[in-house]
């Protein structure tokens, strides 16, 4: 591990010209070419990689990320960065997993209070991810596959991790967690709301420069 969890509140200068922004852009769904690569590897739709479509905010938030853990470096990364949007129909819990990357951050932007992050550890270490895990959970978000049997497949493979954090979702607030930590989201709606949940989701690939990680740093006193 080489990063704590962190949650920032207050996080965006101008939330609401950031939810304005993304009215302005195209998102797109599981039938779309974008998603086909991954074919259904989330719920709902995300807008095309926010380094083409606003280079400016795409640096302007990765930045604002980046120093809350590097407040006195300077930084070089490479992430990808996405408004994502998840139908108000998706009433069911999402699939936990692992991002593949080194460093994810989500921002909340809608005024959902009880669709908010988790983490997870394995009730047994040798929890494996297999591939027919992943079909089943790509077919649930790509069909919105509600069914009882894609039900029953999620919860039995959820039911093989312990919470250890609930992160709750309010507005402007955003929370970074290491990419390998189990996480996972355990309502998309919530019952203040009817809107659809709108989120930032970053994923830092990589993040170089004169740093030190801050968890292998503690762990030397
Ligand atoms: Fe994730």
């Amino acid at each position: 591990m080489l990063f704590p969890s962190l949650v920032q509140d207050d996080f965006l200068n101008d939330i609401e010209s950031v939810i304005e922004l993304s009215k302005k852009l195209p998102f797109k769904g599981p039938t779309d070419d974008f998603f086909n690569k991954i074919n259904g590897g989330w719920p709902g739709e995300r807008t095309d990689c926010l380094s083409v479509l606003n280079t400016n905010f795409y640096i302007y938030f990765c930045s604002k990320v980046l120093k809350l853990y590097y407040p006195g470096e300077i930084i070089c990364f490479e992430a990808e960065l996405y408004f994502q949007r998840i139908p108000s129909t998706f009433n069911f819990p999402g699939w936990i997993h692992q991002d593949s990357n080194q460093l994810s951050a989500v921002c909340y932007l809608s005024n959902h209070k009880d669709s908010g992050t988790s983490l997870y550890k394995p009730k047994n270490f040798y929890n494996v991810y297999s591939d027919a895990i992943d079909k089943l959970k790509k077919k649930s978000y790509r069909d919105s596959d509600f069914s009882e049997e894609s039900a029953a497949a999620r919860d039995a493979w959820n039911n093989k991790f312990d919470c250890i954090l609930d992160v709750p979702s309010y507005r402007n607030r955003v929370f970074c967690f290491e990419g390998s930590k189990y996480h996972g989201v355990k309502n998309f709606t919530s019952e203040n709301t009817e809107d659809d949940r709108l989120t930032l989701i970053c994923f830092f690939q990589k993040i170089e420069g004169n740093i030190k990680y801050p968890a292998v740093e503690s762990r030397k006193i």
